[in-house]
């Protein structure tokens, strides 16, 4: 059996699915693996730190897909390399199925067998596969970066022989993976740190992190039981526009994060809202790419209003593409040591294992 990657559109994708780390554990289960010719050399990792540790490189993704009966990617397949999959091959990665609804649809077609990784179930014996959490929280730590380096203030509180400099407030909206590290990241940097969200038990959370929880008075947990959020209720949302509005006035650094799963992100900072804020405050809206938690936010943009900005983000993780492929390649390699039998030396797909049952993607 032979797994295989190709070079993903390196215009939108920096990251890798495969490492030369995770390559040589692939091999130690007893399969193959092999790659595009130059498929990491733009994050610096040479083809021959591959060929090292056995992996055979190959002249073009056609021939990678070719010869390979699993192939493990970033982002879904472009049409051209869809054209060319073979029947019954898998196909594992985060292929965004909401996003990608045609060309799933045309792989599905091909009888392709395809595990979209986001879809994983959030139990302990999937946790070493979650690529949300793995992303997630590098997002939550790069936002702090990010806020940082844009924020023209100190952050930390400075006694200085010339005059105390106060410390920077930070206020993170949504405390799952990715709000709960920006937290960590933020007070590390010395900030002093709040967060809301709309799961009650995520106080707890953010205070062992020393953040001060801000608490949506007298309204219900919005907690499902997969552990994920429901879409808040509009009294839930006035009682939390007016707990925004003394917090907004005080914070100089706004992290959204707040998802729904399967739902477009929710719309907490309004316009009015948002110009609470004091001129020389940053929004950093991570949910951008999902219709934005803030107003004012554009994945991909900047945008100031009244001295406020607004940074809209895109494509995060090509801000730190070795780590986050190096956690990508790692969640793939759990998956694929819990789809290979080695006893059977062939891939399982057993329907009665929930990791495998939910990861792919039937129909669509
Ligand atoms: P997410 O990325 O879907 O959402 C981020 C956060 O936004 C969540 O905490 C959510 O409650 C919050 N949120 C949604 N709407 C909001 C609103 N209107 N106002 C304020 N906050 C709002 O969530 P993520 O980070 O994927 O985590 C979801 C859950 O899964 C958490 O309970 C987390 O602890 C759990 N989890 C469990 C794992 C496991 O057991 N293997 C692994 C990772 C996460």
């Amino acid at each position: 059996m032979i797994v295989g990657s190709i070079i993903e559109n390196l215009a939108e994708e920096k990251r890798v699915s495969l490492t030369p780390e995770t390559a040589k554990n692939i091999i130690g289960l007893g399969l193959k693996v092999c790659i595009e010719k130059n498929y990491a050399t733009h994050l610096g990792i040479e083809d021959s730190e591959y060929a090292k540790v056995g992996v055979e490189i190959k002249n073009s993704s056609d021939e990678v897909i070719n010869l390979s009966n699993a192939i493990i990617k970033v982002n879904c397949p472009s049409e051209n390399n869809i054209n060319v999959l073979k029947e019954n091959t898998i196909l594992i990665g985060m292929f965004n199925p909401s996003k990608n609804k045609n060309l799933i649809e045309k792989i599905i077609k091909k009888k392709i067998k395809i595990f979209s990784l986001e879809l994983l179930p959030r139990i302990t014996r999937a946790q070493s596969m979650d690529v949300l959490s793995s992303q997630s929280n590098l997002a939550g730590y790069r936002a702090v970066v990010d806020c940082v380096a844009a924020f023209e203030k100190a952050v930390p509180m400075m006694m200085t022989a010339a005059g105390t400099v106060p410390a920077a407030k930070v206020l993170v909206i949504g405390a799952g993976v990715a709000g709960l590290q920006a937290i960590a990241t933020a007070k590390r940097l010395g900030a002093i740190v709040s967060a809301t969200d709309v799961r009650s038990a995520s106080k707890e959370q953010v205070e062992s992190l020393g953040g001060k929880f801000l608490t949506v008075e007298k309204s219900e947990d919005m907690e499902t039981a997969g552990g994920y959020a429901k879409e808040a209720s509009d009294d839930y949302k006035k009682k939390q526009a007016e707990m925004m509005k003394e917090a907004l006035k005080k914070n100089d650094i706004v992290i959204c994060t707040a998802l729904i799963p399967g739902k477009p992100a929710p719309r907490i900072l309004t316009e009015n809202l948002v110009k609470l804020m004091k001129p020389g405050s940053i929004i950093y809206d991570l949910a951008a790419e999902q219709g934005g938690n803030s107003a004012f936010s554009e994945a991909g943009k900047i945008n100031t209003i009244d001295g406020i900005k607004i940074i809209g983000v895109k494509s995060l993780m090509n801000s730190l593409p070795l780590t986050a492929s190096s956690l990508y390649a790692k969640n793939l390699f759990s998956f694929i040591r819990n789809l290979y039998s080695k006893e059977k030396k062939n891939f399982n797909i057993n329907l009665e294992d929930e990791i495998i049952e939910k990861s792919l993607i039937k129909e669509i």
